[in-house]
């Protein structure tokens, strides 16, 4: 292996030592992962969405396997904020990657208080905004899919988080994915992160009765790959090239070709989610594959493959 080749990335103004993140709500809050590697390997981790108060999620069944994909309804469940800080916060602290924190919320107030309240700590670099959770009755999707309300939450929630970095969470169930990105980017978005899951459902033919509780959930894995690249490159050509936003490409990345495909489409780095509960230590050999492609192109910095389209 030739160790000239470079796969760190600048990430809107931080170094990562290589463009691969596991992705919110698939990896918990990291001490999850440490049986299955060294976490320590990744260029970025971002956790599991954290509202202010602690949620259950949704009734169960809250996730099914469905054609090369899942679908899940867990309504984002998670121990809370200050539940957070207390037992998680320290763990994370060690860690060497990036690490993001995902804040979700029923209103923007709430949004905003919790990135408020870990705004200070060191450990975090940033935020991702979770404005794209299609598995909520209030909130979620809902500020993610109408440009003014995209404007609002990014903005209030870019006042809040100060100097730290603010990743907008995109969703794929939108008419023109760029006029949402256009507007998070114009009201102060560091970072676009893309896609979150798409609405989707499964019948029990049987019962005639939707297979998850919630009645729909939200579709990930590799079904959703080529919509995923697509709305990357789209998001890329009309706004993020021309603003210098860097954008944070996900949805059905598996392997280390999966992920070369996102960062050509324009991701400057790429997160690695439901491919975790198939093969938990799948993102170092995503890592590995990533280099061997550089040396095998002869790729002296991984800079050059971002956007690099024909
Ligand atoms: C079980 C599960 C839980 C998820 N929880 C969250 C979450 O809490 N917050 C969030 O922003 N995205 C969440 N997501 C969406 C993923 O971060 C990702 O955007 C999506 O699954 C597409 O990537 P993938 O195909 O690699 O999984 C979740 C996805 C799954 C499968």
């Amino acid at each position: 292996m030739n160790e000239d080749v470079d796969i760190s990335v600048d990430f809107a103004g931080i170094r990562l030592a290589n463009p691969v993140f596991t992705a919110s709500g698939t990896c918990g809050y990291a001490d999850e992962l440490a049986d299955f590697m060294d976490v320590n390997q990744l260029g970025g981790f971002i956790t599991k969405s954290i509202t202010l108060k602690p949620r259950k999620g949704n009734a169960t069944p809250r996730i099914v396997e469905t054609d090369s994909g899942m679908l899940n309804a867990i309504g984002l469940a998670n121990i809370g904020l200050d539940a957070f800080v207390e037992e998680k916060l320290p763990i994370l602290e060690k860690l060497s990657p990036a690490v993001f924190v995902n804040a979700a919320g029923l209103t923007i107030d709430e949004y905003v208080a919790v990135v408020k309240r870990l705004t200070g700590e060191k450990a975090i670099s940033g935020f991702e905004l979770n404005i794209s959770c299609p598995n909520v009755a209030k909130g979620g999707i809902s500020f993610g899919t109408e440009p003014t309300q995209v404007a609002e939450i990014t903005s209030a929630v870019k006042s809040a988080a100060g100097e730290k970095i603010l990743i907008v969470k995109l969703s794929p169930a939108v008419t023109d994915i760029s006029v949402i990105a256009r507007a998070a980017v114009d009201a102060g978005a560091d970072a676009l992160s893309l896609v979150n899951t798409i609405p989707a459902m499964a019948i029990d033919i049987e019962t005639r009765k939707p297979v998850l509780a919630n009645k729909t959930g939200g579709l990930s894995g590799p079904a959703i790959k080529p919509i995923a690249v697509y709305l990357v490159n789209k998001v890329y050509n009309e706004v993020a090239k021309d603003s210098e936003i860097p954008i944070l490409g996900l949805g059905g990345i598996r392997t280390a070709s999966d992920a070369i495909e996102f960062i050509i489409a324009g991701a400057s780095a790429v997160a690695v989610g439901t491919a975790n509960f198939i093969e938990p230590g799948c993102t170092p050999k995503i890592i590995e594959g990533i280099k061997r492609y550089c040396v095998r192109k002869e790729i002296q910095n991984i800079k050059e493959l971002i956007g690099s389209l024909e």
